[in-house]
């Protein structure tokens, strides 16, 4: 399948990101002189560093920037039927070699998570999912009423394939993160396939929702997509966003692939919310932006061997982590800290349970916003 490039010349540019970040017609003085001081420092919203969620402190690419200012025009009066919508969709089909119908798009990968829980689950079909994880789709459970299995984490803060599979028996739907929130373990290729084909031989009913967020910040060789396990077996399918490597949170897009019928059964039961036409386009950019990706994956390496050996350095356990936030075993409530980091305007991880009352997750910012993070982290914790 081609993706076409119709839209990238049709529409009029309106100038480049600088142009726009410094005209008046979009920023008043005190939002420009704010605008300016954040990108410098890296620091927004009153003066807080934001480490308390996974998002991207770099953004998005200048090629994806450059792609969304050129189709800010008239053109977004129209949007009931919006550009480039569809474009992305045939573009995340040809990256992957599948056919359309194997592609669900959604406003971020939350409605995903959501939806799949309630297709799948209800009061008399069970979800199972480690602690601590990723939380939505738990939430999701709970909301409907759905019996919960939690299981632990093992000794090494991974996800523990094995319960998980002893567990899933009999199960609706299994949730499995990986790279792993908030502990950023992951489990490689060859785990991945026998925990999938273990379940699919012993509990044939039961889903397998295989959650690929954070995949571009994984490290080299650590692991593989399990899209061909997804093509493969009708009830397991995976989760993508582009809130995190690709830097576009803010325009919320995500996208499951599987086969067609349970991307169906996932989309019939819950909204999947509007994809927007510049959303699209910057989706559709950042996808195919491989050096781009490339870059902040190795960026975001450099900070994070940086964060964490300044942890280990202070005699803090944290295990490896292939994601864009790191798990810290703190050995006091994640609360006292979050506390103490908040005095010095820095924001860190929610509690994650069961672990709350020693560890604590801490989203990585730009180099220089770890920097200065890292000597209030020596000082809080002293
Ligand atoms: C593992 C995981 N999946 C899904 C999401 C949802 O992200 P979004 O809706 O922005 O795609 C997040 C957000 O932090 C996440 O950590």
């Amino acid at each position: 399948m081609k993706t076409t490039r119709r839209g990238f010349v049709k529409t009029v540019g309106l100038g480049t990101a600088a142009g726009l970040l410094t005209s008046n017609t979009f920023l008043g003085g005190a939002a420009q002189a704010q605008t300016r001081h954040a990108h410098k420092t890296g620091i927004y919203d009153g003066g807080v560093m934001q480490l308390n969620q996974n998002e991207s402190a770099r953004g998005p690419g200048p090629k994806t920037l450059e792609a969304v200012h050129a189709h800010v025009s008239k053109r977004m009066g129209r949007g009931y039927s919006p550009d480039h919508v569809n474009e992305l969709q045939e573009g995340i089909a040809a990256y992957y070699n599948v056919d359309t119908a194997n592609v669900q798009l959604a406003t971020g990968s939350t409605p995903l998570l959501q939806g799949a829980v309630r297709a799948f689950c209800s009061t008399e079909k069970r979800f199972v999912t480690p602690m601590p994880t990723y939380s939505t789709s738990e939430a999701t459970a709970r909301q409907i009423n759905a019996p919960i299995t939690h299981l632990d984490l093992d000794s090494s803060m991974a996800i523990d394939l094995n319960t998980l599979a002893e567990a899933g028996r009999g199960a609706a739907l299994i949730y499995f993160c990986n790279p792993n929130n908030p502990t950023g373990t992951v489990h490689g290729p060859e785990a991945v396939e026998q925990f999938v084909r273990r379940v699919m031989r012993e509990s044939p009913q039961t889903r397998i929702h295989i959650d690929e967020a954070y995949i571009n910040y994984a490290r080299p060789g650590a692991m593989k997509t399990a899209l061909p396990l997804a093509l493969e077996f009708e009830n397991v399918f995976i989760t993508r966003s582009f809130s995190k490597a690709h830097g576009l949170a803010g325009m919320r897009i995500g996208y499951a692939l599987g086969q067609e019928s349970t991307l169906r059964d996932i989309r019939s039961a819950w909204g999947m919310g509007d994809v927007n036409m510049l959303g699209a386009i910057a989706a559709l950019t950042a996808l195919e932006d491989h050096e781009h990706i490339e870059w902040e994956a190795q960026e975001n390496a450099r900070v994070r061997d940086f964060t964490i050996a300044a942890f280990r350095d202070m005699g803090f356990q944290v295990p490896d982590s292939n994601t864009n936030h790191i798990f810290v075993n703190l050995g006091r409530p994640a609360r006292e800290f979050r506390e103490a980091c908040l005095q010095e305007k820095i924001l860190v991880g929610r509690d994650f349970p069961p672990l709350q009352n020693s560890h604590c997750r801490i989203s990585l910012g730009s180099m220089e916003e770890m920097q200065q993070a890292v000597e209030v982290f020596r000082k809080v914790l002293a």
